[in-house]
């Protein structure tokens, strides 16, 4: 059911309370036409509200003439920031930028980030955005799980459908997303709550069974056979199963690029507001559905891409694979239990 403005702007401001938003600072709001004017304007007020100085920069929209369908995460690379400089040093000049037409996968925000200004991207529909609206525990359980990925040095995914994969883990930094930008140079997403990294550069090995009700990103689809990926030296060597592994073998195939293949980051879901059943009932076209890659106990696979933490693999598909009733072993110890976290 939609929310209503001024139900909107206030959980607004608390989320930029808790991105450290007040009288102090510059808050831009980027944005382009197919932006949620909802999200626009309650991300306006409530920076307004807590005394900042907002500004708007309204970009024309990108779009890759290889890129399949409207989810803003099937093409990764090139953005509508793109060789923009004056547009880039606007940004740059902010504490805060509200990112409301999505930068995520760019060298730009990767240059923004390092000039110290803080990113909350917020693309999801309004009445998602208020459904899991952050908090500090998130915060602190999140950090808490980063804190144990940081220290392994291998993973292990194992599940009753017939999982079993590895990784060497250490190569590239720990990511924490639990939905708010409070420190400098900051990227976040309202909404999430997981935490993820990357293998070691030809270290993922095994197999990984999609199993029925598993979800395959970008598609929005829940699995309804199951999809086995086998894997060796850090790419997907196979992909065997029915009509759903030669879909995604074809739409892999499209790209044309060896790299997509390639595994990209691997975590779990912490966000206990995020559901699982929630992508049946939103269209296709409501955002990028971040429910299911946050909601809890799913093992978050992915391939493609790893430049976002320095690695040199750019390549523009991505898949994000949300698994249930993994358990996700470090070092020898279940961090996840048939889909269940296991907080330290
Ligand atoms: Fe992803």
């Amino acid at each position: 059911m939609p929310i209503n403005e001024y139900e909107f702007t206030a959980k607004f401001e608390q989320v930029l309370s808790l991105s450290r938003v007040d009288a102090t600072q510059s808050v831009a709001i980027l944005k382009s036409h197919y932006s949620n004017p909802l999200t626009v304007k309650a991300a306006t007020n409530a920076a307004l509200r807590l005394g900042a100085r907002v500004y708007m920069v309204e970009l024309p929209s990108f779009n890759h003439p290889m890129a399949m369908g409207n989810d803003m995460t099937a093409y990764c690379g090139d953005t509508a920031l793109t060789g923009n400089h004056a547009a880039q040093r606007a940004l740059e000049a902010a504490d805060l930028i509200i990112d409301t037409m999505m930068l995520l996968h760019s060298p730009e925000q990767e240059q923004i980030l390092k000039t110290g200004t803080r990113i909350l991207l917020a693309v999801e529909p309004p009445e998602v955005l208020v459904r899991i609206l952050p908090t500090e525990h998130d915060k602190n359980r999140v950090m808490a799980a980063a804190d144990r990925l940081s220290h392994a040095s291998s993973i292990q995914v194992t599940s009753q459908a017939g999982s079993n994969f590895r990784a060497a883990l250490g190569q590239y930094p720990v990511v924490s997303e639990y939905g708010f930008a409070d420190e400098p140079g900051r990227w976040d997403h309202w909404p999430s709550g997981f935490v993820f990294s990357w293998p070691d550069e030809r270290s993922a090995e095994g197999t990984l069974v999609l199993d029925i009700g598993d979800i395959l990103l970008p598609f929005k689809n829940y699995c309804r056979e199951r999809v086995t990926l086998e894997i060796e030296e850090g790419f997907i060597t196979g992909i065997f199963g029915g009509f759903e592994a030669e879909y995604l073998k074809d739409y892999m195939r499209y790209f044309n690029d060896p790299e997509v293949y390639g595994i990209s980051h691997i975590g779990w879901g912490l966000q206990p507001r995020a559901q699982w059943t929630a992508m049946g009932l939103y269209d296709k076209s409501d955002g990028m559905c971040m429910d299911a890659r946050a909601f809890e106990g799913n093992f978050l696979f992915s391939t493609g891409p790893n430049t976002e933490v320095g690695g040199s693999r750019k390549t523009p598909c991505h898949m994000d694979i949300p698994l249930r009733h993994c358990d996700v072993i470090l070092d020898g110890e279940t961090v996840v239990q048939k889909g269940k976290v296991l907080d330290s």
